[in-house]
C-alpha cells in the first residue's frame, strides 16, 4: 500500500446483544467495541461460547445488534457507513460489495458445482461472473475441482471454496469464523498464506479461531470473554528493534 497509516475498513462500536430463551435473558456481547483495519490480519480468540461467531456476524451484517453500532468504510477507510437504520436491502448491497464471509460451516449450495458456488453471488454478467470464479478456484490451489459437488470434496477443500466464494466481489473485507477448524496441518498454512497474501493486498481480514498457530500469524489479536474484551496484542505495539520507541 503506498500509505501506511491504518484504516479501519469495519468498526464496532458498543456492541451489545442478548437472547431471551424460555424467559431467561442471555447476554452475550456487552459494549464491545472493535475496529478492523487494512492491511492486517486481526484475530479474534476466546472460549467457547465467549460470544465470536456472534460478533462475527453482528460485524458481518448477519445479525442486527441491541445496542451500539457497526460502520463499514469503503475501500480506502474513508466516509465510513453507519450502518444502523439501513433497510434490509441496504445491508445487503453492503454485504455484498464490501465483505467477504466465510462461515464455520460453509455453507455451499449443496446442488451446484463447486464453479458456480463462487459464481453466483458475483454483482456482474454471469460470464465475468465464472471467469473470475475460475481465477479464484485457482488461487486457492482447485483448478481442476471446478466441476466437482460440495460432496465430492474434502472439507478442507469446501473451505477454500467458501472462501474464494467470499473473494468473488473483491471485497476490502474478510471474515471468517474458525476457518481452520477442519484442516491439517499443509492446508491450514496454505489458508493462512491465502490470508496474509490477502491482507498485502490491503484488504481487512478477520479471523475467528482458539487455533494458536493463526492467532500467532495475526497483526492484532483481541481475546473475548463472557462477551467482553479482557486483553489485546497488537503487533505494532510491540517493540521495535530499530530505535523507534514504542509507544
Ligand atoms: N440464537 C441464540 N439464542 C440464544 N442463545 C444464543 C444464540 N446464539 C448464541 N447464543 C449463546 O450465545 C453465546 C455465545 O455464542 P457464540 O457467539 O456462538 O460463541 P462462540 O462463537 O464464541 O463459541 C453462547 O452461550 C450461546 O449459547
Ligand atoms: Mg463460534
Amino acid at each position: 500500500m503506498s500509505e501506511s497509516v491504518a484504516r479501519p475498513l469495519l468498526r464496532a462500536d458498543g456492541v451489545g446483544k442478548s437472547y431471551t430463551l424460555r424467559g431467561r435473558r442471555v447476554d452475550v456481547l456487552n459494549d464491545v467495541s472493535l475496529a478492523v483495519s487494512g492491511g492486517e490480519v486481526t484475530a479474534l480468540v476466546g472460549h467457547s461460547g465467549s460470544g465470536k461467531t456472534t460478533l462475527l456476524h453482528i460485524l458481518g451484517l448477519l445479525t442486527p445488534p441491541d445496542g451500539g453500532r457497526v460502520f463499514v468504510g469503503s475501500a480506502d477507510g474513508r466516509n465510513p457507513v453507519d450502518t444502523s437504520g439501513l433497510s434490509d436491502g441496504e445491508l445487503a448491497d453492503l454485504r455484498r460489495s464490501r465483505l467477504g464471509f466465510v462461515f464455520q460451516s460453509y455453507n455451499l449450495l449443496p446442488q451446484h458445482s463447486a464453479l458456480l458456488n463462487v459464481a453466483l453471488p458475483h454483482l456482474g454478467s454471469r460470464g465475468a461472473g465464472e471467469r473470475r470464479a475460475r481465477e479464484l478456484l485457482a488461487r486457492v490451489g482447485l483448478a481442476d475441482r471446478a466441476d466437482h459437488l460440495p460432496s465430492e470434496l474434502s472439507g478442507g477443500e469446501q473451505q477454500r471454496v467458501a472462501l474464494a466464494r467470499a473473494l468473488i466481489n473483491d471485497p476490502p473485507v474478510v471474515l471468517a469464523d474458525e476457518p481452520t477448524g477442519n484442516l491439517d496441518t499443509d492446508s491450514e498454512d496454505v489458508l493462512l498464506a491465502l490470508f496474509r497474501e490477502l491482507a498485502d493486498e490491503g484488504r481487512a481480514v478477520l479471523l475467528v479461531t482458539h487455533n494458536p498457530t493463526v492467532s500467532e500469524s495475526a497483526d492484532v489479536v483481541h481475546r473475548l470473554e463472557k462477551g467482553a474484551f479482557t486483553d489485546t496484542r497488537d503487533a505494532a505495539d510491540e517493540p521495535a528493534t530499530g530505535t523507534e520507541s514504542s509507544k
